[in-house]
């Protein structure tokens, strides 16, 4: 074989036509900054086309980049949304604009389907802090109480939990229990928050979000000083110190939902960056004072890296189905409890 023979010759696709450029054009106007619309429409009429072809929709978390969140994604929401939407969907196949374990909880509700997650790098620092060997010496140390489990978990450790959660629901799913105490793993600070909204005692384990956890209660004193009668809204992973100066604290769909009913006229979300950017291109009359901390883990996922996943159908989400079994258990408990108070 000639080394020429050996090169796989490049795909070649037709140019996008002028009608579905505009449809791109449209869906970006006011999301991105003009001179960006030229550079992303192809890119999003190419998506459109794959996604076509494939049968496959996108579905997108609040973390996304604007031309993801704005320009491919079909459904947008926090991760209990998107392991609802999940459920619900009938296309054959998923690409999952989030991360890893989002993309695990899609495949673990659709095991027929194709679930693609277009970076295997997105992971999440939560899902990293612990192991399914943590979670046997937690029951080993307290037998017969419960075990929740943040969904920012991989499969193998939900398989060793009773139920899984979110920021959404999470009190609800822990008094769903009907325990006087539960093991709540792996995130400290979702726990410690929820402790303060239950009776039931909660036994924590000490992971953390490496975005949320860098915010500290100073930042929204700051924020409150530069600019009074500011509307402060955070995440439930932050620190208690952080969450005690906030005015509101939900999900990331339950903050977004909290700025279109109140409509402040200026407002903080102390999250990841990319959603104020989202949010603000929904409600334009608002002002967004940004503090931005990067999920370095979310912003792998770009809208070139989601067209080459439709392309070559990668990287398609595989469980093993001794672990799939249990741990689509505990997400099936969970959505089976629904949406709750956490917001
Ligand atoms: P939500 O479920 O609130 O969208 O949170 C997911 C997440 O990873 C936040 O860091
Ligand atoms: Fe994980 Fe935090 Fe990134 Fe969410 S923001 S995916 S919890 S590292």
């Amino acid at each position: 074989m000639t080394i020429e023979s050996a090169v796989a010759a490049p795909v070649v696709r037709p140019a996008p036509s002028r009608a579905a450029l505009d449809r791109a054009t449209k869906r970006l106007q006011g999301a991105v900054p003009d001179v960006e619309i030229a550079v992303h429409a192809p890119l999003i009429a190419r998506i459109e086309a794959l996604k076509a072809e494939r049968d496959a929709i996108v579905l997108a978390h609040n973390y996304m980049t604007p031309e993801i969140f704005h320009g491919v994604a079909d459904l947008v929401g926090d991760s209990l949304a998107l392991a609802n939407l999940a459920s619900e969907t009938e296309a054959s196949v998923i690409v999952l604009a989030g991360v890893h374990f989002m993309a695990e909880t899609a495949k673990l509700i659709n095991p027929d389907k194709t679930v693609l997650i277009p970076d295997l790098g997105a992971g999440c620092s939560l899902a990293e802090s612990i192991t399914p060997a943590d979670v046997r010496a937690l029951r080993a140390q307290y037998p017969g109480v419960p075990v929740v489990t943040y969904v920012n978990t991989s499969a193998a450790v939900k398989a060793e939990c009773d139920i899984c959660c979110t920021s959404s629901n999470a009190v609800e799913v822990v008094e769903s229990l009907g325990s006087d105490r539960v093991i709540f793993v792996p995130d400290q600070y979702l726990s410690a928050h929820v402790a303060t909204q239950t009776d039931v005692e909660i036994i924590p384990w000490d992971g953390a979000c490496e975005v949320h956890e860098r915010f500290v209660a100073q930042d929204l004193i700051s924020l409150r000083e530069s600019w009074p009668g500011i509307e402060i809204i955070a995440h439930p992973e932050c620190p208690q110190e952080v969450l005690a100066e906030a005015d509101f604290v939900g999900s990331t769909s339950g903050m977004i939902q909290h700025v279109r009913d109140q409509r402040p006229e200026r407002v903080a979300l102390i999250t990841e960056c990319s959603m104020s950017d989202n949010v603000a291109a929904e409600l334009p009359e608002i002002d967004f004072v940004r503090p931005c901390n990067l999920c370095p883990y979310m912003k792998r996922i770009t809208l070139t890296k989601i067209a080459r996943s439709l392309e070559t159908m990668q990287h398609a989400v595989e469980i093993d189905e001794a672990v799939a079994g249990r741990a689509r258990i505990a997400v099936e408990r969970m959505l089976a409890v629904g949406r709750g108070r956490g917001g």
